[in-house]
């Protein structure tokens, strides 16, 4: 039995010896039901015999895993020595990483980021922003129409409106997000982003509104200061309406962004007492200001997904 136990080489045929000799039907078995009928010293050669051959079973065992184990660990074996493949770095995309830089400005200034649907109905991306239908000014967004209606939203400005609506006054917060118009060249996309800022309380004045901006461009271009140039300009919303020109690089001017004062009717147009309560607006292009940034001259390639140029910008 012994050598029966020691060549076995496998724990499946280990098994089933171990249940040929000790199972129900076991020979083994079979001999200790007899156990009665024998005489002392016969039974406890028996008792030897069982207890031997049960720890010849365990011993085998024991010796046969631990050479499975053994095997096992040789063929999974890792080579810690061998040259490896260089790991490829994920980055955040440019609009990811700017939108996270402007959104902790504008929260550090006490702005509350608020986002609103990309699909508008026409009071909120017009009619309420003083721009009722047949309005010239809606020329200035070649729009993208639904069949039912609703356009595809031109302008955060729209957020401007649905906070006013649900929040009331005082309010200050800033929207962000996609924005929509029919046009596309280099430094236009038909989907792009907008960051729109408002803030309206009761002594807020254009001052606060030139501070804010002056210290967010700083913040955001991380320069000491920026030296600002304000243009009366044209907007629905806004009045008096002003656009902001930001020196650059000592020498060009370049337009940054649209703001002014809230036109008392779309205060009125959101249940706000254009007496009691005023403030500004602004809106800029987030693309735009990242093109900037970055040193980017063409808008597209934020919406290619190439990797290749994210990596190649260092990003
Ligand atoms: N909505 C304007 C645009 O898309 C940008 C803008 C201008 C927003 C002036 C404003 C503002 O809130 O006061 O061109």
């Amino acid at each position: 039995m012994e050598q029966k136990i020691r060549a076995i080489n496998n724990l499946d045929d280990l098994t089933a010896l171990y249940t040929e000799t000790f199972g129900k039907n076991g020979t083994m078995t079979a001999r200790l039901k007899q156990m009665k009928d024998l005489d002392p010293d016969a039974r406890a050669a028996l008792n030897t015999e069982n207890a031997a051959w049960r720890e010849l079973f365990k011993t085998r065992q024991t010796e046969l895993e631990t050479a499975a184990l053994m095997e096992k660990l040789a063929a999974e074996r890792v080579d810690v020595t061998l040259d490896a493949e260089p790991e490829q770095r994920g980055a955040l995309h440019p609009l990811t990483q700017s939108l996270h830089d402007i959104t902790t400005i504008l929260e550090s200034f006490g702005y509350t980021r608020k986002t609103g649907p990309e699909i508008e109905d026409d009071w909120h991306n017009f009619t309420a922003l003083n721009t009722p239908a047949h309005h010239p000014a809606r020329d200035m967004q070649d729009t993208f129409f639904m069949t039912n209606g609703n356009v595809m939203r031109t302008q955060t400005s729209a957020i401007q409106i649905r906070s006013m609506e649900s929040g009331g006054v005082p309010i200050k917060i800033f929207g962000i997000g996609a924005t929509y118009r029919k046009e596309m060249d280099a430094t236009h996309s038909p989907m792009f982003h907008q960051i729109e800022g408002l803030y309206i309380d009761k002594n807020v004045t254009m001052r606060d509104l030139i501070a804010d901006i002056r210290a967010f461009l700083a913040r955001f271009f991380e320069m000491d200061d920026v030296e600002l140039r304000i243009r009366p300009s044209y907007f629905p919303f806004t009045e008096p309406s002003i656009e902001i020109d930001m020196k650059w690089h000592g020498d060009k001017w370049l337009e940054v962004m649209g703001a002014g004062m809230v036109h008392p009717n779309v205060l009125r147009n959101c249940g706000i007492d254009p007496d009691v309560y005023q403030g500004f607006a602004f809106g800029f292009g987030h693309d735009r200001l990242a093109m900037l940034k970055y040193g980017l001259d063409d808008i597209r390639k934020f919406y290619d997904g190439d990797v290749r140029w994210i990596r190649n910008n260092g990003f």
